[in-house]
């Protein structure tokens, strides 16, 4: 399976900076000479339409950040899953722990986005992980295997989504965690994902998380990690650019 590179530039940046990253993902493309990854951006609403016009002719595609459930309506501040696509995403990042803490979202209202996600043709990244607390109290796998259960619809198909294993620890800290903790955590999720779809069919699983150029390696070689969620180290463009020439499938 060719792997994932995905960038969150969450909050960060101003127009001119997206459309500078953008070009300059673009121009390197361009002059790849090996096989690359599925790369994917998501900047923020406002920039999506410049970053989109600048990828279009290319295999980098764009995503949202985050979405609504519903299809339309009085809900300020908010973007619906029609909108996404409507400007051309390919992809919606679903349940950031950044969404969870500070948006209070829960497995219902997350289940309901990734549904209205795949419902408009848009891939949801849903995004899991367990917080210091819960790891230091062992209890990061049913943290995990709970998220999963509780956030995915009853049925979709492999190809419909991916999922990200973030420990909330590792957000922004420059702590990732030990190649070990991160296999035991998605040889789990694998497990948990295979359960729901037949015919052992691959639901495509991302590790995120202080991901930065020296140990995006390590991390893309390990059997069950299809690739990467790129959050600071995705507004560096050399920085990112290594990370996604560490893939390695
Ligand atoms: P980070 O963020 O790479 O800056 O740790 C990852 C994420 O939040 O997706």
């Amino acid at each position: 399976m060719q792997q994932y590179i995905i960038g969150n530039w969450k909050m960060n940046g101003t127009k001119g900076e997206a459309q500078r990253l953008a070009a300059g993902f673009l121009k390197r493309i361009q002059e790849a000479t090996r096989p690359l990854p599925h790369i994917v951006l998501c900047p923020s609403y406002p920039y999506l339409t410049s970053v989109i016009e600048i990828l279009k002719d290319s295999p980098i595609e764009v995503g949202g950040q985050d979405c609504h459930p519903e299809k339309s309506g009085a809900f300020t501040g908010d973007v619906s899953v029609s909108q996404l696509v409507d400007v051309g995403c390919k992809y919606v990042i679903i349940g950031h722990s950044e969404r969870r803490r500070y948006h209070h979202e829960s497995s219902p209202v997350i289940r309901k986005k990734v549904e209205s996600a795949i419902k408009a043709g848009l891939r949801p990244i849903l995004c899991v992980g367990e917080s210091v607390e819960e790891r230091k109290t062992g209890k990061a796998l049913y943290i995990v295997s709970s998220q999963l259960i509780s956030d995915l619809p009853d049925s979709f198909a492999p190809h419909e989504l991916l999922v990200a294993y973030e420990p909330l620890w590792a957000i922004g800290t420059g702590h990732a965690p030990t190649t070990d903790e991160v296999e035991e955590v998605m040889g789990l999720m694998k497990h948990v994902l295979s359960s729901r779809v037949t015919g052992g069919a691959i639901i495509p699983t991302l590790y995120g998380g202080s991901v930065n150029a020296q140990n995006a390696s390590d991390l893309l070689n390990l059997p069950h990690v299809d690739g990467l969620l790129v959050g600071g180290s995705s507004l560096k463009l050399d920085e990112f650019w290594e990370i996604i020439n560490a893939s390695q499938r």
